[in-house]
């Protein structure tokens, strides 16, 4: 129960009353303390004190006296708050020798802009011969001001006392749902943060006839704001859900929904829903869910921009309670199924309510998502804070669970005073009072450090990430914060850390720095992989690789990021998850802890980035987006994913999906070029067996092609293709030809001893349902899937010359041959180009002769102008997303270069250069694009596409393209052609 005193400490804190923080918990007053708790007299010459003449429990009660009206009497400043029931009980009893009469509980109050009404709450006869119970409920809806609770009597004289009033919420206001429609005409609680001005209003409405209108708002985080203080409580997730819309006159911005939160004299903003796309003209719907995680004296919510002040509509705003789901208790700890610390990022709100018991039953290793990184420890130089820190800190080592300190130093989450007016020795003097007071605090509790992390750009020819410690410092800045870390901690493990590690050329960079530092004496104990992986890629041989890899290094290494998009490329966004992608997860992650169990020895933690998705980062970075990377579900429960850890027997069995172009290869085991234009796919380890896999299709049957890593020969080698129930069964033992084969269509086969194994390849009847059984004695690698038919992937050749690049078509073109875009992926015809391509040493050269009469550039969307397309994967990796040098080139009819790539392009946006001219009847662009992560040479297949973008005015009315159909080659660079590099 809670007292008045705490009544009144809450009545100071609330800056806005129309929902305040009061009677989450009953109010009493008993006036035992010897003070009138708030009460206070009604009406001209009354008077109201505590008395021991008489009580209901306890000694004292409140005494009215002086009344000369009915009126008259007792009241207080009501806790009561809009939109939330209470019942109110209070004991009434008269003094000595009156007369019986009603005693009355009544709220006065005044709504916004309407009279004062006076509104009866309990009643009863009451006497002087004893106390008499007086309850009732109350509940107000409309905004109002001068909410008084008053006792008063039908005697107008009456002298009475009033004892044990008691107001019990009757919904928690933490429970009660809030929601804003503005159909009433009012802002509905709605305030601007500054100058913005709230007008509900009819000019557009995402639902009956109104909406709140902003406008004329002073700054990106200008506009409005519903005060929420007291609506919710520490521990407890809501879900928030607003709709927007751009204002008058906007084009383009993007919105997001934010809360401002006070803490002791501390603001700090959170966001809820990152700003998002708001395209002109459409309602966009902002929705996600916050854990309040602090004891605050100020909570806001607000929709702001992420830059400009332009104005916007919001419309029906909810707010509601998401009651926890239990977690599961019959279901194995993580930590007891593997061989290693099973670790989890972990914040603040990660620690409260079913969270925290999620966090401590599975997991036995945690690191801190932010709270230790440099902008939260010392924002400002010398300042350090630590209360988050600390408390993480406390809560892991109190649960026994190990600690990763993440992280010494970082080009992200770094305030800009580290980098400011700092040479060198001013900056390496900072690093090492950050690193030294950091690792010094935490002596013998933090058993790991990620000393830097993401150091490492493969894509510069030191393979050196430029930031700015690295500009200002070089590689001495890892040297100092190793050299530091240790002295400060000399038991700690001192790692560094980064993602992509399982990609080669990532990996083989960060290979060699730790290499040359360990060469050096530098004190690095480990490696720290992210993993940062998607569905689909890379493989978890890859993973498998980069570990062994690092193994030769002598050097621990922990798994300390790991999730599993559910998404290949930056852009993409479901509205709910297909289930079936929760199926491959699951199977994903049986892969990649197949993996982490084998390299056990290797390894000494797995850390997932967060324990269950509802707090994944992945729900704002690249973008907001659902997604679903982890081993819990956002009620906490366990997924597929999980299964895929503890018990993959339990995972729903997996249908991949492999389309099989047309083609007719040799079945000779000599891997006919044919094969390469696509990698194969994997098919997992199991023991010491795994395979890649690929098929083709013909009117003969169906090609396939197995290339078996198995290093050592035995009589249980061999594989099976069951095509439509019908198997082949190709033994290992052959020769060019050899092997046998089986099944009632007959078939052909070869196999091939290769550098790790052998490879098998065979023409087999035609079918759809596929399994390819790869069996050794230490076990069978399985694929199952379907296997559609498709076309053939087109090839094409550059030929070995430079051309000059000015838009004239020279002579050094005419040695390439010609290919034309002839794939509509919108309309059915338009612009076209006959396109020819070169290449000298790290170049590729493009030349597009366009065929379109009418130029337009008058779109301010790039590729909604008359422009050419050019998509180039060095490494032909047909991977549903972006890698990092993967790039589309666009070359406007005017010359004017955009680029495409990963989330930033950042690995190929400056490696082009292109001219264009208009000619009669069309133009002509010449592109050069430089390709500096592979060696160019005869031979080398490039992914390869070509896409003519067609515009009329403003609007894009065809587009067509050499090879990819799917409309997707700006996302996916899977359904690209290949482009063959010539000798000549
Ligand atoms: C992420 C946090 O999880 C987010 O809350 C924050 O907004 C951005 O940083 N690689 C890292 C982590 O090393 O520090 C990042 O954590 C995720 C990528």
């Amino acid at each position: 129960m809670r007292t008045l005193r705490a009544l009144v400490a809450a009545a100071l804190l609330c800056l806005v009353p129309a929902v305040s923080a009061h009677a989450a918990a009953d109010v009493t007053y008993d006036f035992e303390d010897g003070t009138t708790q708030g009460w206070g007299p009604r009406g001209g010459g009354v008077s109201v004190a505590v008395t021991t003449d008489a009580a209901h429990g306890g000694t004292g009660s409140l005494l009215t006296t002086g009344r000369t009206a009915t009126w008259h009497g007792a009241s207080i400043s009501a806790p009561f708050v809009r939109g939330v029931g209470y019942t109110v009980t209070a004991y009434a009893r008269l003094v000595s020798g009156l007369p019986s009469s009603t005693i009355a509980l009544t709220v006065q109050r005044t709504p916004t802009g309407g009279d004062t009404t006076y509104e009866r709450v309990a009643a009863a006869t009451v006497t002087d011969g004893g106390w008499v119970r007086l309850s009732g409920n109350y509940l107000f809806t409309a905004e109002s001001a001068g909410v008084q609770l008053y006792a008063e009597s039908s005697d107008a004289t009456s002298d009475f006392y009033l004892d044990d009033i008691v107001i019990t919420p009757l919904g928690d206001p933490t429970r009660e749902p809030i929601s804003s429609d503005f159909e009433d005409g009012t802002a509905q609680d709605w305030t601007p943060r500054a100058a913005a001005a709230l007008e509900p209003s009819t000019a557009a409405a995402h639902a009956g006839s109104r909406a709140l209108a902003v406008s004329g708002r002073s700054a990106s985080w200008d506009g409005p704001a519903l005060n929420v203080l007291g609506r919710m409580a520490k521990g407890d997730k809501y879900a928030l859900s607003v709709w927007v819309r751009l204002g008058p006159d906007t084009a383009s911005g993007r919105l997001g929904l934010s809360i401002e939160r006070r803490s002791g004299g501390t603001t700090s903003y959170e966001r809820v829903v990152s700003p998002k796309d708001v395209p002109a003209g459409e309602w966009v719907r902002l929705s996600g869910t916050y854990t309040l995680a602090y004891d605050v004296d100020f909570l806001s919510l607000y929709v702001e921009s992420d830059s400009g002040t332009f104005p916007f509509y919001l419309d029906d705003f909810s707010m509601t309670y998401v009651q926890p789901k239990p977690i599961q208790t019959d279901i194995p700890a993580l930590k007891d199924k593997v061989p290693f610390v099973m670790g989890s990022a972990f914040t603040r709100p990660d620690t409260l309510g079913v969270h925290g018991e999620l966090l401590a039953r599975h997991f036995n290793g945690v690191t801190p998502g932010n709270e230790l990184k440099w902008d939260a420890t010392e924002p400002r130089e010398g300042e350090f804070t630590f209360t988050d820190g600390d408390y993480l800190v406390d809560f892991a080592t109190r649960h026994g669970m190990k600690i990763r300190g993440h992280t010494l130093a970082w080009h992200s989450q770094t305030p800009d005073w580290v980098f400011q007016n700092a040479g060198k020795e001013l900056l390496l003097k900072r690093l090492e009072t950050h690193v030294r007071t950091l690792v010094t605090r935490y002596k013998g509790k933090i058993a790991a450090w990620d000393v830097v992390n993401e150091v490492i750009d493969e894509n510069q020819p030191d393979g050196l990430r430029r930031s700015k410690w690295y500009e200002i410092a070089g590689l001495d800045f890892i040297r100092t914060a190793f050299r530091v870390a240790h002295e400060a901690d000399p038991d700690a493990k001192l790692f560094i850390n980064d993602y992509n590690t399982e990609f080669p050329r990532k990996r083989e960079a960060l290979y060699a720095l730790v290499k040359r530092l360990k060469d050096e004496g530098v004190p690095i104990d480990g490696v720290g992989h992210q993993l940062h992986l998607n569905i689909e890629h890379p493989p978890a041989s890859s993973v498998e690789a980069t570990i062994e890899r690092f193994a030769t290094l002598g050097v621990d290494q922990q798994v300390t990021e790991l999730d599993v998009s559910i998404y290949t490329d930056f852009v993409s966004s479901y509205d709910t998850i297909p289930p079936e992608l929760l199926v491959q997860q699951g199977h994903r992650y049986k892969e990649l802890f197949d993996v982490f169990r084998r390299q056990a020895a290797k390894l000494s933690s797995v850390t997932v980035w967060g324990e269950s998705d509802d707090v994944s980062w992945l729900r704002s970075w690249p973008i907001p987006r659902l997604n679903a990377p982890l081993l819990f579900d956002d009620e906490l429960q366990a997924k597929a994913a999980y299964w895929g850890v503890v018990d993959p027997s339990r995972l729903a069995p997996l249908a991949r999906r492999l389309a099989a172009p047309a083609g007719t290869p040799k079945v000779d085991g000599k891997r006919d070029l044919e094969w390469d234009l696509l990698p194969d796919s994997p098919v997992a380890r199991v023991g010491d067996v795994s395979a890649g896999f690929q098929a083709r299709s013909s009117a003969k049957g169906l090609y396939l092609l197995a290339e078996v890593t198995d290093p050592t020969v035995g009589k249980d080698d061999r594989v099976t293709f069951t095509v439509d129930g019908t198997p082949y069964v190709v033994g290992r033992g052959g020769g060019p030809s050899g092997g046998a084969t089986g099944g009632q269509h007959g078939g052909k086969a070869a196999v091939r001893p290769t550098a790790t194994g052998y490879r098998v390849e065979a023409l087999v009847g035609t079918g759809t349902d596929v399994n390819v059984t790869v069996h050794d004695s230490s076990g069978e690698a399985v694929w199952n899937g379907k296997v559609t038919p498709a076309p053939a992937v087109k090839l094409t050749s550059a030929a070995h010359r430079t051309p000059a690049l000015d838009g004239v078509v020279d002579r050094a073109w005419s040695a390439a041959p010609e290919i034309r875009t002839g794939t509509w992926i919108q309309g059915t015809s338009g612009a076209t180009a006959k396109v020819r391509s070169l290449w000298n040493g790290s170049t590729l050269y493009v030349l597009a002769q366009v065929a379109d009469p009418a130029l337009s550039e008058e779109s301010p969307n790039p590729w909604e102008q008359d422009s050419v397309e050019i998509f180039v994967d060095p490494g032909n990796g047909k991977t549903k997303g972006y890698e990092d040098d993967d790039g589309q080139y666009r070359v406007s009819f005017s010359g004017r270069v955009t680029v495409g790539g990963t989330f930033d392009a950042g690995g190929v946006k400056d490696h082009v250069k292109a001219a264009a001219k208009t000619v009669p009847g069309g133009y002509v662009v010449e592109a050069a694009i430089d390709l500096p992560t592979i060696t160019l040479a005869p031979g080398t297949l490039l992914g390869f596409d070509v896409q003519v973008n067609d515009a009329t005015g403003t609007a894009r009315t065809s587009a067509v393209t050499w090879n990819d159909s799917t409309g997707r080659a700006y996302l996916d660079t899977s359904h690209w052609g290949v482009l063959r590099l010539a000798r000549g």
